[in-house]
Formats: structure tokens, C-alpha cells, sequence
């Protein structure tokens, strides 16, 4: 649908005449979620994820905790509904607790749905009970496999004992907790009964996510199809259609034995681009408008710019007029090239 069909819905403000025009994207998609990128640094160095010598940006290039709130609030002011905080790892972002805790008031006016994370549960068991007492409802905890030995190799860093530690804290602080598993070829394919039958034991969602060849250590080698994956698991377990949707890229069925659900996201298929209603934000403040896009809008120029938030409103309208209609990934197996050159530890996945 073009733009100039699209009825142009208000997002209300609350009595102070601030109502503003809600994001609506070239093809008639409202932007209602945004990811945002609290940090590129993490205290693991997953082999899919980062090399093990990373160069992590100086501090005067990332956002302070101020201007990730007045970036985060701006888009709440425009109608984004859910807020996703990533990284990096986020919780190993220094005073990480002040951003939930004044995002937190979004959530007590109504404005903001959901706030929730996407970690590595390596910090859960310190941060867990304040991070629900901010308002999170839910959280992502993204675990590979729960044998030791191979979490330390794929992590690298890693201790899988602190990460059950922390999904330990974050139950009894009454998150819900959803589990999501990168599927390895050679590494974790013969562990997903296993996982499935953890996670759903604990009442923990389980999504399965194919490996994307992202940046110069993209592992091809790794590449396992979701579809192999699934297929595998259907012949050990009754898979259940089911409509649950969350507004994101998986697609969830009903393991009938365990009456837990199962998500599978392949961020290679084009099936949800259409009604994609998400943008990204890098701890740097470049805006993604597109996970499998390069085309990119600096935020962090007109938040330092000044202090009204006019020139970031124009900014975020500007780039979200260019939001495309799809994504280009391509795995080149035939080059054995990764199809995009940025890793997910800056885009957050
Ligand atoms: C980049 S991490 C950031 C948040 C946090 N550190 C964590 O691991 O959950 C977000 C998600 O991206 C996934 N991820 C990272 N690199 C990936 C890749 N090359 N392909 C698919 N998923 C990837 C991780 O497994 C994780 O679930
Ligand atoms: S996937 Fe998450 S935990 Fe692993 S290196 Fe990347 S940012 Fe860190």
C-alpha cells in the first residue's frame, strides 16, 4: 500500500496535546517494535557471533544510557509498543539497570506493551529480580546446548553453570522464560530432544534458529537447514499446527507430548517480511530498518544535535520512509561468502 493511502493513525499523548503521528512504513506496516542494541561488548565470544580477539568501539561512539533513553522514548512517543534491549550482552552494559528502570515509565503510563531482553542468562542470577521489579514480564535466553563441555566450546567464554543459575533466578522472579537455540551442524543436532523435553519441563518456550553466515567468521560449515531440523523432530514427536504468533519471524507448533511450544526461525525465508513491523538500533545509534538490509540512518547525529528531539524525529521519519518492502540474504555457498558483512553482536540479532 502506498504511503499516501495509508490513513495516518495519532499515538495519543496524555493530555498535554503531545499526540504524534504513528510510523507507518512505505507498505502500510506500522513500526511497533524496536530492538535496540545496548552494547557491543559481551563476556562470551560465541564462535557464530565473534571472533575471539574482538576490537570493541571506544566509548565516546556508543550512545550513553541518556541518549538510549530519549532514543527509546522517542519511539515510544511514536507508537512503538514493544522494546526489545540486546547487544552485545546487555547486562554487561555498565548501569544497564537505570535504562530499564526509567523505561519503566512508559510502562506504568500505558504507552509501552512490553519491555523485555534478549541475554545470555550469564548475568541473570545477579540482575533477575530487579529487572522484573522494572516491569519485565518476559525475557529471551539464548542457550546452544546443556552439555559443559560443549557450551564451553561454542561460547567459548562461557559457563553453562552460571546460565542455569540465572534461568534458576529468573524463574523464581517470575520471568517467563523463552530458550532460544542456534542449530549447529555437527555441534548441538543430536541434543534437540533433550532440549526440548528441559525446556518444556520448566515451562520454558524453545525456539530453534537456523545459523545465519553473518560477517567474515560466517560459518558455512556449520549451515544446518531448519527444515532437516524439523523434520528430525517431527519424526520423534507430534507437531501441532499452531497460529501463535508473536509479530516475529518464528513460526510455533505444539509438541503434543511435552504440551510445550516449539518455534523455528529461518531468517533466510522471506515468509514474514510482509508484515514486518520491526527496526533495529545499533549501540552507536545507526537505525536498521531492515535485518538483512545495509541501508542504515545515524540517529546518534541529530539526538547530539540538540536537545529537542525535532531533528531525531526527522531523521527516524526520513529512514522509515525507505524501509524495504524485503531482505536480500543469500547464502553464497557456491563463494562460501557471508551474504552481509555485520555481525549480530552489533545489529542485536
Ligand atoms: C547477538 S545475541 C545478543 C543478545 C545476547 N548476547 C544473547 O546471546 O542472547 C542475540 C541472538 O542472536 C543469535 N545469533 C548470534 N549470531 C548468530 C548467527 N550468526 N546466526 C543466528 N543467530 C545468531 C544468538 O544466538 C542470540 O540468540
Ligand atoms: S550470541 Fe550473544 S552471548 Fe554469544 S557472543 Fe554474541 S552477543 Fe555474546
Amino acid at each position: 500500500m502506498p504511503m499516501d493511502s495509508v490513513d495516518v493513525k495519532y499515538v495519543q499523548g496524555h493530555g498535554r496535546g503531545d499526540a504524534r503521528p504513528a510510523l507507518v512504513d512505505p507498505f502500510g506496516r506500522a513500526i511497533s517494535y524496536l530492538r535496540v542494541s545496548v552494547t557491543d561488548r559481551c563476556d562470551f565470544r560465541c564462535v557464530y557471533c565473534m571472533a575471539e580477539h574482538m576490537s570493541f568501539l571506544p566509548k565516546a561512539d556508543l550512545l550513553t544510557l541518556e541518549e538510549l533513553d530519549r532514543l527509546c522514548s522517542a519511539f515510544v512517543m511514536r507508537g512503538v509498543r514493544k522494546l526489545r534491549l540486546t547487544g552485545g550482552e546487555p547486562l554487561v552494559r555498565r548501569g544497564i539497570m537505570t535504562l530499564f528502570s526509567s523505561l519503566s515509565r512508559h510502562l506504568a503510563s500505558g504507552r509501552l506493551g512490553e519491555l523485555t531482553l534478549t541475554t545470555n542468562g550469564s548475568q541473570l542470577a545477579k540482575y533477575a529480580r530487579e529487572i522484573a521489579a522494572h516491569g519485565v514480564r518476559r525475557i529471551n535466553v539464548s542457550l546452544d546446548t546443556l552439555d559443559p563441555e560443549k557450551f564451553r566450546a561454542i561460547t567459548r567464554w562461557g559457563n553453562l553453570t552460571d546460565v542455569l543459575a540465572g534461568i534458576d533466578a529468573a524463574q523464581a522472579a517470575g520471568l517467563k522464560i523463552k530458550i532460544n537455540t542456534v542449530a549447529l551442524k555437527g555441534v548441538n543436532e543430536d541434543e534437540f530432544p533433550r532440549l526440548i523435553e528441559w525446556a518444556h519441563g520448566r515451562g520454558m518456550d524453545l525456539t530453534l534458529i537456523e545459523v545465519m553466515p553473518l560477517g567474515e567468521i560466517g560459518r558455512l560449515d556449520q549451515y544446518l537447514p531448519l527444515s532437516l531440523v524439523r523434520a528430525r523432530v517431527a519424526e520423534r514427536y507430534r507437531l501441532e499446527e499452531s497460529d501463535y504468533r508473536t509479530g516475529g519471524p518464528a513460526r510455533y507448533v505444539r509438541v503434543a507430548e511435552t504440551g510445550g511450544r516449539l518455534g523455528f526461525i529461518a531468517p533466510l525465508t522471506h515468509n514474514f517480511c510482509e508484515s514486518c513491523n520491526r527496526v533495529r538500533v545499533t549501540c552507536t545509534g545507526t537505525l536498521f530498518m531492515c535485518l538483512g538490509q545495509e541501508d542504515a540512518a545515524d540517529l546518534r547525529k541529530p539526538l547530539r544535535a540538540s536537545e529537542s528531539n525535532d531533528l531525531l524525529f526527522a531523521a527516524i521519519d526520513e529512514a522509515i520512509a525507505r524501509k524495504p518492502k524485503g531482505h536480500d540474504f543469500i547464502i553464497d555457498r557456491r563463494h562460501q561468502r557471508p551474504a552481509l558483512s555485520r555481525h549480530m553482536s552489533v545489529t542485536g540479532g
